[in-house]
């Protein structure tokens, strides 16, 4: 039962990133034959941050983790895991994880990376969790870090105005007590892998490859799969959804969010929301959402909180956390 003591993994910092560059809808419009209404109307999205030349997936994603160690008082010394999802690694290999971890200083720790695009960072969640509850870690980065930027095809509107690039980090220590992750459900279904993917990359075409989506098919797999999934993590944590303090969402459409709140019937206020000045970064999304949260004071320790994401694959997850 999800409120007797026992060793979980406890978020005890979080960190976020984001490039220098904050483009405005109406600067897109510019170059993109596209306007700030229908952006808005559509999607809820007002800005994005775009990644410059000397900013990468791994040095947003090191800004990040850096914070979220500063946040949870801890030394890059202290780490013995890194778990970093991306679907925008600096290289194809080595691991993203593994350039954070020299920047950091804190080489020879276990470090790799998770690779569930949009719902990356729930299944990195769960793989350092599920170590840190095995015993064979006991402090781990959880990081999140995208530069879709560079995989977008700036020709086709229907995608290029959705995302944005940045990175979310945070800290997971095992203790023993009612805090930290009380359940997790992923699920993926590979039948649905040509409505959202990238039509090259990783070594096999000889291209990088551009970001495709039938947008309007994604949107209604979406809100069914999460509001879903949702049910079963609570039910697995014996957690009735009245007791939510925050949804943290995958931001990657403001009618998706309020779609899944009615489906659950939650208040809207209850939904954490940042695609309005992030856009969708993806596997960043969600550490970003909880650090923007954090830090502004909305989620406090003790709260309720439930992650949750959907993406290629598709992909799709949630995990319960006592913050
Ligand atoms: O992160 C992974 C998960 N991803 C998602 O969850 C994304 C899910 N999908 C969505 O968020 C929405 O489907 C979109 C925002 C991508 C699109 O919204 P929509 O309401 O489904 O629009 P649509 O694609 O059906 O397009 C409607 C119209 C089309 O014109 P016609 O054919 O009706 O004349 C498009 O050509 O809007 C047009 N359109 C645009 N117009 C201005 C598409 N993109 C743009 C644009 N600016 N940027």
């Amino acid at each position: 039962m999800s409120d007797q003591p026992a060793l979980r993994a406890v978020i005890k910092g979080t960190g976020s990133a984001l490039p220098r560059t904050k483009v405005s809808n109406a600067e897109l419009a510019a170059k993109v034959d596209t306007s700030d209404d229908w952006i808005v109307e559509r999607t809820g999205i007002h800005f994005r941050h775009i990644a410059e030349d000397d900013e990468t997936t791994s040095s947003l994603a090191t800004e990040a983790a850096a914070k979220a160690l500063v946040a949870a008082g801890m030394e890059a010394t202290d780490v013995d895991l890194i778990v970093l999802a991306t679907a925008t690694p600096d290289q194809t290999f080595p691991a993203t994880a593994t350039i954070v971890q020299d920047n950091l200083g804190c080489n020879g720790c276990v470090a790799f990376d998770v690779a569930a695009v949009c719902s990356g960072f729930l299944y990195a969640l769960s793989v350092a969790e599920s170590m840190i509850r095995a015993g064979s870690a006991k402090n781990a980065l959880v990081i999140g870090a995208e530069t879709f930027s560079r995989i977008l095809d700036w020709e086709d509107r229907a995608t290029c105005v959705l995302f944005g690039d940045g990175a979310g980090a945070i800290v997971l220590s095992g203790e023993i007590g009612t805090k930290g992750v009380l359940s997790t459900r992923l699920h993926a279904d590979g039948a649905h892998n040509q409505l959202l993917y990238v039509d090259g990359g990783a070594g096999t075409t000889g291209t990088v490859g551009k970001l495709r989506m039938k947008g309007r098919e994604v949107f209604r797999h979406a809100v069914v799969n999460l509001s879903s999934v949702l049910h079963e993590a609570l039910a697995e944590a014996s957690i009735p959804v009245e007791e939510v303090d925050w949804i943290v969402p995958h931001q990657a459409n403001e009618r998706i969010l309020d779609a899944t709140a009615k489906k659950l019937k939650l208040p809207k206020e209850k939904v954490i929301k940042t695609v309005d000045q992030h856009a969708n970064t993806s596997a960043a999304s969600v550490p970003l959402a909880l650090d923007t949260a954090v830090t502004d004071g909305r989620v406090k320790e003790g709260d309720l909180l439930v992650l949750e994401a959907m993406g290629g694959g598709f992909t799709w997850g949630a995990s319960v956390v006592r913050f």
